[in-house]
């Protein structure tokens, strides 16, 4: 049951009025447009990304024929371990809804790749599944959003976080994502993730009356692997296209050291499959990266894997047998990591300038890479989303 102020934020095939933001302005990781007295410092935006268990498929309100919500439900965690989880309900019974965390979701059927959100507002359970099944599915944003928002608690006192969630069911990283510096054709559904990101970015007072005009880009969750995990030559290629996912997002999000927390493909838990594993040793490979040294981090999750029904509401292997408590933990472990990649709010004078030489060195081999780089994107990425972003126009 979402509470009336998360209905009324909710609002399905919402279709933005304005026009597409130009790449150029919305590139700026911090938007300092509005003056402001407010104190509260930029809104941290995180972007979520994945197929079908970045969307979740957690059934949080599935009932046995005795009217008991089954066990992995949300309703059941929260009857079974209020130690742990009463924080999902208000003193009313409501789910709780979080004033210090907003959340935007394209909330698509696979094959809609219209430049658009469709769900929005304070977060709260029920920001899950496919187009219909709002209020009634969850995945790792529930355990993300209040795993960051709690660890930001702790190190300042006034704060707001968006998380930025652009998911579709069946996606591969190989074809459908396939980031501009793997060669080919870029991804349809990595050019609308990018175009999407900055269409919502430039739109945030459309979807959050509160927000005062400052935000900064603060990391990248990525939780896929399953439709590359189908395929021998996808798995094979996976690493290689998931260092390229990463180097890609931040040069066309315009963030050089973006955090990036990636929940690795654990759906089949600790069964032994050579595709299942190879997608599993690519996640952790990368973020061994000596480039990615501090800034990426994959976390385990097939501990995360709990029985089909009837421990679980549901059976579907590939959707984590429908387990909330499952998606809970992914998003936490995934949010932990993230926390732990974030810049610590306080600096010394030492490390600000140690750190400024660190950036000098890394714009240098950056423009040794340049050449490269720019081949590439001259191909690539910047028509495409060039392209997205005309696509965006004429879809309003
Ligand atoms: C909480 O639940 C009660 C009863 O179910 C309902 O009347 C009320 O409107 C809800 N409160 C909010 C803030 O949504
Ligand atoms: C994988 O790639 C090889 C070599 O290009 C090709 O012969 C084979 O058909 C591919 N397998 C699949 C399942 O696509
Ligand atoms: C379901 O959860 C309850 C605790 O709420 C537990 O006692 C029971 O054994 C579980 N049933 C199954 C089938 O896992």
């Amino acid at each position: 049951m979402l509470s009336a102020r998360a209905w009324a934020l909710v609002v399905a095939a919402f279709s933005m009025l304005a026009t597409a933001s130009s790449a150029s302005s919305a590139a700026s990781i911090t938007n300092e447009n509005t003056p402001t007295t407010n104190k509260k410092p930029p809104v941290k935006v995180f972007l979520l990304a994945g197929q079908s268990n970045m969307q979740g498929h957690g059934y949080m309100l599935v009932q046995d024929d005795k009217g008991s919500y089954r066990n992995g439900t949300l309703e059941w965690m929260v009857a079974t371990d209020p130690t742990k989880y009463g924080k999902l309900k208000d003193s009313n019974g409501n789910w709780t809804v979080r004033d210090d965390v907003w959340i935007a979701y394209n909330r698509q059927n696979i094959g809609n790749v219209r430049v658009e959100m469709n769900q929005f507002g304070p977060l709260t359970p029920g920001y899950g599944g496919d187009p219909g099944q709002q209020g009634q599915q969850m995945g790792p944003e529930l355990g993300f959003g209040w795993t960051v928002a709690d660890g930001l608690v702790e190190q300042q006192e006034q704060q707001q976080i968006l998380l930025v969630k652009i998911a579709w069911g069946g996606r591969s990283l190989a074809g459908d994502y396939r980031p501009p510096s793997s060669g080919g054709d870029t991804g349809i559904y990595y050019q609308t993730m990018i175009a999407n990101t900055y269409k919502t970015l430039a739109h945030l007072d459309q979807y959050f009356p509160d927000y005062d005009g400052r935000y900064e880009l603060a990391g990248f969750a990525w939780h896929q692997g399953w439709n590359d995990g189908c395929d021998v030559n996808m798995t094979a290629e996976y690493e290689f296209n998931l260092a390229n996912l990463i180097r890609d997002v931040r040069k066309d999000l315009d963030a050089p050291n973006l955090p990036v927390s990636i929940g690795v493909s654990g759906m089949d838990g600790w069964r032994h499959n050579p595709r299942r594993d190879g997608i599993i040793h690519a996640q952790f490979a990368v973020a061994k990266y000596p480039e990615f040294k501090g800034t990426v981090e994959s976390v385990e999750t097939r501990d995360f894997l709990r029985p089909p029904l009837p421990e679980s509401p549901g059976k579907q292997s590939y959707h984590w047998n429908n387990n909330c408590e499952t998606y809970w933990l992914i998003g936490k472990a995934m949010g932990e990591a993230m926390l732990g990649l974030l810049p610590k709010k306080k600096k010394s004078t030492v490390a600000t300038s140690s750190s400024d030489k660190d950036n000098g060195a890394l714009a240098l081999k950056e423009e040794k890479d340049a050449s490269r780089q720019n081949y590439i994107r001259k191909g690539a990425s910047k028509q495409n989303i060039q392209s997205s972003m005309d696509r965006a126009k004429a879809t309003q």
